[in-house]
């Protein structure tokens, strides 16, 4: 190869972790001769790709930073003014280097390992204590996707409340005229497959009765007026029926909160909150609500419980409510959210406190009022007198007005042709208003106005006017000084196990390198600051990275269309059926309603099969792990006239390729049905085979799994489908602007997001990854996720018992362990076995999915030998100990697996009564007192805390550790 050639491949190499001396150990260890042996007895040959990917050559990560940064600048960074949910804001610069460029915040996973994930849920518990505080409502949640969908969930949530039983007596759901268009879109999207009959008009004049669930309003609405709801809320309430309120936690530091208005939920975005407008995202939602709906809420609850010494405890709260638990009786099929986003806006709270919160919501309203009244004086009318931050103009013709601002480079939002909105933030400066105001000028007199010192906001109504406190938990008052926030930040990072201090293995999750060079250019101003309704000819960076990569994923799946939108493998699940439904649909088979889905499904499939108002029939698994073809052929032959498709994972969620899948998916397209592939498990799959190869129409692919867009402790992340050509016609659109799939433009209001393209800043991510990794890299990685899969398997398999793999003995890019004999033999449980991994150093793999009491172990191509070594060492110790249980060495109750996590806390206290020695409870290898990583909770009781459940910061004096 010659040097300029290896240059380029260089980042396989850092992307890759074995080596070339660790590839030939490894197959050693394994037992064949080579790489393409191990492949060739993995992947069945009736599946494999017969060409290379047709995909760009890699290139080196310097290469790659110069063509991002060129692209960029494609982008043009307009004064927006667009507002509509969106808004500029100013990240401070100690959050934006210490979490959002943090590795060790933003690789981190969903906090299930709780003894490991304190700093993340004390930050997450301080989001929903903002949330509930600001909005006035007892509960809240840990974030959902986007305003749009959080308003969806709250109408969702609101009618299945209402409805208890499928006899629905309460179908009606009023919106009223005035709320966001894209959160109209997405409502008129999630209403119709669960029946939900969405009625429009003004909150004003709306008659409700009996026959209405609740309704939804806004606060300040669309045009930024600020409405007293309350009467309607009385009528609604009185009908029987719920509210919902979108809203603005800005807004809310000055107005009366939705709670003591009397709403019963409240939903918005919190990307204000210092997290950057990125094109659409990713930024958290926020939700909170009545304590009546708290087993109802969608999203994680982070609540307070106690650990194994009584002391404070944070973990998922009621997480019986979620789909993995509740599968198709879950209300909701939200699993990745927004975690990192909504520790930014927690953390911005932080840092500016109640007071700050408030003065800079003030500084907007001035200048808002200063805007409003300059353009008032100039002879237009205002649609409301009554403001924050928004107004809506009203002008005869919009035309002039539009040239004007784009000879001044800026963006005003264009509602119709005699309307303009103006929506002012944060980065707005009083320089910024004398351009603002030229707009509206006739271009002779000079634009003057004064804005006097004491001057206050005129235009919020006394009567809305906020007089309850907020934010008064010591948390948000006493981080003033950047070495505080900084210190506090750091604090909370050294309680979580993230991927900067080890491999962490989830089965089905895929927590491979979140390379540096990927994340960096997240940050750059023409990445970040590009409004998600910006006009076309202003965003040429971002529709040339988002062609590309839709480009890439159709090469890599083998399929025709790509739609970016969806901001969640779910929300895929979710849009992937909408398209199979419209599809039956338009050839007039509107009775196809039934989704098969074996039993071995994530929570979300079926979750999201009933959300696109299906009926799902659960199909048997064999012994081997394999779906039960004869049970699939006699399902789909019963419900023929009625099936609408399939779901399945491949390689199945057990880590196996069924060689059987051509079989499933060609019986599925024998009754008419469509077959719709999870592509969670994506990462066996790219350059070896394809969705399309194995006969599926349609998939999503988990960009935060496959394609290196990190976890964030519970997200962001991006669930993209790729389609067959006939699926292509009803990939989702969007009512704020055309979206191209594969460069068809489509418009329309079935959108499954807020935003055209989800989360469109973090698609950089999986599009740097696939420029540097280039055709051959991207396939050289899933052979070594792999590799790296049956190496681990092939050193454990003596010890434990590996569930699940082909006719040749492998498995796929991960593998179940059997922990459950261990019950019978030494009382031992899986969870023992994870918490004890912790005192090793290393997050649990995944618990009891797909097989209860067992462990899925996914290490990925990007861990190193020694790392593999490592972990299996810690397995095989762990086994060791199991044995002197099961041999009576060690007693039953009191062992270090029973005992585990240790913490510092209690290996270095006074008193020691275990039959163990603090060296083997804390020290258990030596390669642990090398990087020793002390968890800061004991093991945490779940009960407790769902009996008792607390979701906002209690007071300080809890905090304190327990009496002894
Ligand atoms: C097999 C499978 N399907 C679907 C999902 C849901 O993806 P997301 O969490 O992005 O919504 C997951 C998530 O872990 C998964 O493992």
């Amino acid at each position: 190869m010659s040097l300029f050639k290896k240059q380029d491949s260089e980042f396989r190499h850092r992307h890759i972790g074995p080596g070339a001396n660790d590839t030939r150990a490894m197959l050693q260890t394994i037992g064949v001769g080579s790489l393409e042996e191990l492949i060739n007895k993995t992947v069945p040959a009736s599946i494999r790709m017969q060409h290379a990917l047709n995909l760009p050559e890699a290139i080196s990560e310097n290469e790659y930073l110069k063509l991002v940064k060129e692209m960029s600048l494609k982008n043009k960074t307009y004064k927006n003014y667009i507002g509509q949910g969106y808004y500029d804001t100013i990240t401070p610069s100690v959050i934006l280097r210490n979490v959002f460029e943090n590795p060790g915040w933003y690789t981190q996973y969903t906090p299930y390992q709780a003894e490991i994930s304190q700093g993340r849920l004390e930050s997450l518990l301080n989001f929903q204590t903002m949330v509930s505080d600001l909005t006035g409502l007892p509960i809240a949640n840990a974030s959902l996707l986007d305003e749009a969908t959080a308003a969806a969930e709250a109408m969702a949530m609101i009618f299945h409340h209402v409805n208890k039983t499928d006899n629905i007596e309460r179908p009606k759901f009023f919106v009223d005229e005035d709320i966001f268009p894209q959160t109209k879109d997405v409502l008129v999207t999630r209403a119709a497959p669960i029946a939900v009959e969405l009625v429009y008009g003004s909150y004003k004049t709306a008659a409700i009765d009996s026959s209405y669930c609740g309704a939804i309003v806004q606060y300040p609405n669309d045009k930024g007026s600020i409405e007293d709801y309350r009467g309607f809320i009385n009528k609604v309430h009185d009908a029987g029926g719920y509210v919902a309120m979108a809203t603005d936690l800005l807004a809310l530091t000055l107005l009366t909160s939705p709670g003591e208005l009397g709403a019963d939920v409240a939903i918005g975005s919190a990307q204000r909150f210092g997290v950057p407008l990125g094109f659409g995202g990713p930024h958290a939602a926020f939700f909170s609500a009545k304590d009546d709906f708290k087993r109802n809420m969608p999203g994680r609850i982070i609540g307070v419980s106690i650990d194994a010494q009584g002391n404070r405890a944070l973990r998922m709260a009621l997480q019986t409510r979620e789909q993995h638990i509740k599968r198709e009786k879950a209300t909701s099929n939200i699993c990745t959210a927004q975690a990192l986003l909504a520790n930014m806006a927690a953390m911005y709270a932080v840092f500016h406190g109640p007071q700050g919160l408030k003065e800079i919501a003030e500084r907007i309203a001035i200048l808002t009022q200063t805007v409003a009244e300059s353009i008032e004086e100039r002879g237009f009318d205002l649609v409301s007198d009554n403001y924050f931050d928004t107004i809506t103009v009203e002008v005869d013709d919009s035309k002039p007005i539009k040239e004007k601002a784009e000879r001044q480079q800026i963006n005003l939002r264009y509602t119709s042709n005699t309307l303009i909105g103006i929506s002012i933030d944060e980065t707005t400066t009083i320089d910024d208003l004398y351009d603002l105001i030229n707009c509206f000028e006739n271009d002779i007199d000079p634009v003057a106005f004064d804005i006097e010192d004491d001057d206050e906001p005129r235009h919020i109504p006394l009567s809305l006017s906020r007089n309850s406190a907020y934010l008064t938990h010591p948390v948000f008052n006493i981080h003033r000084s950047e070495s505080q926030v900084m210190r506090y930040i750091k604090q909370l990072e050294n309680k979580d196990l993230s991927l900067n201090t080890s491999m962490i293995s989830l089965g089905s999750c895929t927590m491979k390198l979140n390379a540096a060079t990927e994340m960096i250019p997240l940050s750059w101003s023409h990445w970040a600051k590009m409004h998600p309704f910006a006009p076309a000819d202003q965003t040429k960076g971002y529709q040339q990275m988002i062609n590309e990569l839709s480009d890439y994923l159709c090469e890599i799946t083998a399929f025709d269309a790509c739609s970016l939108q969806p901001n969640s493998g779910a929300q895929g699940e979710y849009a992937g059926l909408l398209t199979i439904k419209a599809y039956h649909e338009s050839r007039g088979d509107h009775h196809r309603n039934v989704v098969l889905i074996p039993i071995s499904a994530h929570g979300t499939n079926p979750a999201s099969a009933v959300m696109a108002g299906m009926k799902v029939v659960v199909v048997k698994a064999l012994e081997n792990g394999y779906i039960d073809v004869e049970d699939l052929k006699a399902k789909a032959a019963q419900y023929s006239k009625d099936l609408s498709g399939i779901m399945i994972t491949y390689p199945s969620t057990y880590g196996v390729y069924e060689e059987t899948v051509k079989e499933i998916t060609d019986i599925i397209h024998q009754h008419g049905g469509q077959v719709y592939m999870d592509g969670a498990n994506m990462n066996a799959q790219v350059g070896l085979t394809a969705p399309g190869l194995i006969g599926a129409d349609v998939c999503h692919l988990n960009l935060h799994k496959t394609f290196a867009i990190p976890h964030g402790g519970g997200g962001p992340g991006m669930g993209p489908i790729c389609v067959k050509e006939h699926l292509k016609p009803y990939l989702p659109g969007h009512c704020s602007l055309e979206v191209t799939h594969n460069r068809l433009p489509v418009t329309g209001n079935n959108a499954v997001s807020a935003a055209p393209y989800g989360s469109a800043s973090i698609l950089l991510i999986s599009y740097g990854y696939t420029r540097m990794l280039g055709s051959e890299g991207v396939k050289t990685a899933t052979e070594y996720a792999i590799l790296n899969a049956n190496y681990m398997r092939a050193r454990l398999k003596n010890a434990y018992d590996i569930l699940y793999t082909n006719h040749n003995g492998e498995c796929a890019h991960e593998f179940i362990v059997d922990l459950r004999p261990f019950k019978r033999s030494a009382e031992i449980e899986a969870e023992d076995v994870a918490k004890r991994l912790i005192d090793y150093g290393f997050h649990a793999p995944t618990m009891s999915f797909p097989v209860p009491g067992t462990i899925m172990i996914e290490p990925t191509e990007s861990e190193d030998k020694a790392e593999l070594d490592r972990f299996c060492d810690a397995l095989l110790s762990i086994r060791e100990e199991i044995k002197a249980i099961e041999e009576g060495r060690a007693d039953k109750k009191d062992n270090p697996l029973k005992n585990a996590p240790h913490t510092q806390h209690v290996v270095t206290a006074n008193e020691w009564d275990h039959a163990y020695s603090r060296q083997e409870a804390a020290f258990p290898l030596y390669y642990v007192t090398l990087n020793k990583f002390w968890p800061s909770v004991a093991r945490v009781n779940n009960t407790h805390g769902d009996r008792n459940l607390i979701c906002t910061c209690e007071p300080i004096e809890s905090y304190m550790e327990a009496e002894a």
